[in-house]
This record gives C-alpha cells, sequence and structure tokens, in this order.
C-alpha cells in the first residue's frame, strides 16, 4: 500500500497553470529551515547556484559542483513540504550535449527528489529542454542576464537594452516555451522588454530585476532579507537580518565576557545535592540519559 501525503506537493504543471491567473511567487533556498518558512509563501523555491556566492564566498556561480547542488537541494527538499522544488544544473553539467544533461539532471532528481531543475541560456539550450522533458524531467529555463556566462558577458549587466539584444531575448523565450519549458526565469532586462516576453509565451515568466511585467517574482532570499553585503539595484530588502544576527552575536559576546550567560536557567542540576567533592560512586558509571533541550 503506498502512503499518500497529506498536502500534495506543487508540481511543474501547477506553475504553469497559474499564467494569467495568480502571480507566481518564488525565493531561493539553500537550507532546510529557511525552506520550511519560505515554504509557506512560496509556489517554488530555487536552490539556485547563486549558492556559491551566498553560502561559500565564491565571487561567481562558476566553481559550484553538481554536489554542492544536490547537498543544499536535499536539505530544502527536506524543509518544504508543499512548494516545488527546483535545482539550478551548474555551469559544465549540461552544455555539452542532451545525454550528458540528461545524466546529470537524472542525478539531480534521484539524489534530492526534486521536481524539476533549471538550465541558463535561450535558443542554444532548447534542444537540451526538449530532451530531458520529453524524458521526464521539468525543465525552467533562464534568459537575459545568464550569470554562468559571466566571463564573456563581463560583468553582471543588464541585457536586451539594444534593438538587437531585445530581438535575440524574445526569441529565446518562445524556443524554450516550444522546447518544453514550464516556466522560464526572466533576469536584469528592461521592463517593456518583459512586456512583450510575457504576452508572447504561453508559460509564467518568473522575473527578477525585470519588472512587474512577469507573471511571477523571484529574489535571492538573503538579498531580501537584508543579509548579503552588497545587492544588485533591482532588490527590496524586506528584512534587516544582518543587524539582527549582529546584535544577537554581540549579545552573546557582551554576556559570556561579563559571566551573565550561561545562568542558572541554562545549567543543569545534580538530582542528588552534591556533596562538594565528586566520588565515582557504581551509579555515576551508569549510562547517562539522554539529555533534554
Ligand atoms: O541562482 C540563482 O539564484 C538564480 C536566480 C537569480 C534566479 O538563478
Amino acid at each position: 500500500m503506498s502512503l499518500h501525503p497529506m498536502t500534495r506537493r506543487l508540481m511543474a504543471p501547477d506553475i504553469t497553470a497559474m499564467k494569467r491567473v495568480k502571480p507566481v511567487i518564488s525565493l531561493t533556498s539553500y537550507h532546510a529551515h529557511t525552506a520550511a518558512i519560505a515554504d509557506k509563501y512560496c509556489d517554488f523555491l530555487l536552490v539556485g547556484d547563486s549558492l556559491g556566492m551566498v553560502m561559500h564566498g565564491f565571487e561567481t556561480t562558476v566553481p559550484v559542483t553538481l554536489d554542492m547542488m544536490i547537498v543544499h537541494g536535499r536539505a530544502v527538499v527536506r524543509g518544504a513540504k508543499r512548494a516545488l522544488v527546483v535545482i539550478d544544473m551548474p555551469f559544465g553539467t549540461y552544455e555539452e550535449s542532451p545525454s550528458v544533461a540528461f545524466r546529470n539532471a537524472s542525478r539531480v532528481m534521484k539524489e534530492t527528489d526534486c521536481g524539476a531543475v533549471k538550465l541558463e541560456g535561450g535558443r542554444r539550450m532548447a534542444e537540451t529542454t526538449r530532451y530531458l522533458v520529453e524524458r521526464g524531467i521539468p525543465v525552467m529555463g533562464h534568459i537575459g542576464l545568464t550569470p554562468q556566462s559571466i566571463n564573456v558577458i563581463g560583468g553582471f549587466k543588464t541585457q536586451g537594452r539594444t534593438h538587437e539584444e531585445w530581438i535575440a531575448i524574445e526569441e529565446d523565450a518562445r524556443a524554450l516555451a516550444e522546447a518544453g519549458a514550464f516556466a522560464i526565469v526572466v533576469e536584469a532586462v528592461p521592463a517593456p522588454l518583459a512586456a512583450r516576453i510575457t504576452d508572447a509565451i504561453p508559460v509564467p515568466t518568473i522575473g527578477i530585476g525585470a519588472s512587474s511585467n512577469c507573471d511571477g517574482q523571484i529574489l535571492v532570499m538573503e538579498d531580501m532579507l537584508g543579509l548579503s553585503p552588497r545587492v544588485p539595484k533591482f532588490v527590496k530588502k524586506f528584512g534587516a537580518i544582518a543587524t539582527a544576527i549582529e546584535d544577537a552575536i554581540k549579545s552573546y559576546a557582551d554576556d559570556v565576557r561579563d559571566r551573565r550567560f550561561p545562568a542558572e536557567e541554562h545549567s543543569y542540576g545534580m538530582k542528588e545535592e552534591a556533596t562538594g567533592q565528586l566520588t565515582v560512586t557504581p551509579q555515576a558509571t551508569k549510562k547517562p540519559k539522554k539529555l533534554s533541550t
């Protein structure tokens, strides 16, 4: 007999069905506790390869490996019960050929139990997108600014500001939608281009730095929480977590220094009154009971 969970997790077609019905809400997430909180409000959580910068201190997403994505992906799937979990395929794991992409993406799906993967690139990724979708792997596209190509682009720059770039990005969106992508992240493009793409394709556009003219929005969670030291212009800070963390750590250090912490309520007492001198009795050598938290 199979066990059916109380809450069904959203799947890729559920996200597609939200187009022109309601905005798709999403955030990045890299670990279980924040995934559990975001799960209450988000339709999908993206285990983005931005974790290379946010969690591991890299300058770009280029050094991120498949194993890193799998470790963080597992944590997010464990933390989130309702949201679809999408995992980024990192640089170098899918561009070579559709079959290499399938081998790596199927490993991500099997080892994390996530519901979809995301690939960067437009027309050049259309064949691979179709190949994966036809073989059971839902694919989210990612066009406009594609951070894995930073070394070719020459910086985290807004895309689609010239007529030529505009046409190319619109063609990217159409090609991915035709190939079967269930949604497309559109990063760092001007508002009129985002509107044009959103109108042109039958699957949701998920904007990041792409205005409100998209079907949904995504932000890097640490950026919107106010934890990241530097954020792009398009980020609105909805919290001030860095200050809250620093205040708490400073109070802890002050309390330890001034011997205010740990106080009596944070310490364990004896079952019997202490005699002053500790003697090892046969009872004291018994296996200790599990400590209460
Ligand atoms: O890696 C990431 O966080 C992303 C988002 C910026 C969409 O791809």
